[in-house]
């Protein structure tokens, strides 16, 4: 009798943890990466075993994040990676979710450890399929290359101003990114990662809650890939 009434309690736990997670996420951060400024700095890309990727931003991924900030990781040990369940967005996923770390991988390393870090808890409201559509989604319907080249910021080793390249982000897209630098050989400041906010179904973006602070120098290289 005794131990029923203590896992039931244990039980009971779990899940107010559980709903504190879902309730306190404010939605996802994500994230996007320029794939020339990974390759021209001091770390050396490879590309993916799939090819050169397109001339486009890569993902890196759309985490669950608090709304201080922080965000929770590694939620769910007995959910792993499952290519089979993504089987068909594999090409895609080869196509905007490209992995350019060394060695050359397929990619599906990258996508493993997106999910099981980030992927992982927000399984409530996106499984792994949802999870990965969700992704593509987004990065189709925000069109982040699309929108810096109407506002005339090319990819073309340029440099533009660092105000220039978020006003055309928020122009283009209705709300504030966040942007990264990293630098190239040369240590010029360089247009690394961009960061936009989504709400908790995966699928509209907000305004960030909380804007994380990034370095970039005031004018930046936007070098080709
Ligand atoms: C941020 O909020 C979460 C959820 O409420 C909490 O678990 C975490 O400790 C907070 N982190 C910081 C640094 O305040
Ligand atoms: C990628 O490589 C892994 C490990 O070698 C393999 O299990 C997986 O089937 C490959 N995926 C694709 C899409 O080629
Ligand atoms: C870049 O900066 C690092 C650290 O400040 C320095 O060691 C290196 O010599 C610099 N490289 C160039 C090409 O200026």
């Amino acid at each position: 009798m005794k131990k029923f009434t203590q896992s039931s309690i244990f039980i009971k736990l779990l899940i107010i943890q559980f709903l504190a997670i879902v309730y306190t996420c404010h939605g996802f951060d994500f994230f996007y990466f320029w794939p020339g400024s990974l390759c021209d700095a001091k770390r050396a890309c490879c590309l993916p075993t799939s090819g050169k990727p397109a001339t486009d931003f890569g993902i890196h991924g759309l985490w669950p994040t608090f709304n201080n900030g922080s965000y929770p990781a590694n939620c769910n040990a007995n959910s792993p990676f499952d290519g089979s369940k993504i089987s068909d967005l594999t090409k895609e996923l080869q196509v905007d979710w490209p992995s350019l770390t060394c060695p050359s991988t397929n990619s599906s390393k990258f996508w493993t450890h997106e999910w099981v870090k980030h992927g992982t808890c927000s399984e409530s409201v996106l499984d792994q399929h949802a999870y990965f559509e969700a992704n593509l989604n987004l990065k189709h319907s925000i069109n982040l290359l699309g929108v810096l080249q109407l506002a005339g910021i090319q990819p073309n080793g340029k440099v533009y101003s660092l105000q220039s390249v978020r006003g055309a982000i928020k122009a283009g897209t209705g709300y504030t990114p966040v942007i990264e630098c990293n630098l190239d050989a040369s240590n010029n400041s360089q247009l690394y990662q961009v960061y936009l906010c989504v709400d908790k179904s995966g699928s509209k973006l907000i305004e960030c809650p909380v804007l994380p602070k990034r370095k970039c120098a005031s004018f930046i290289e936007f070098p080709s890939f």
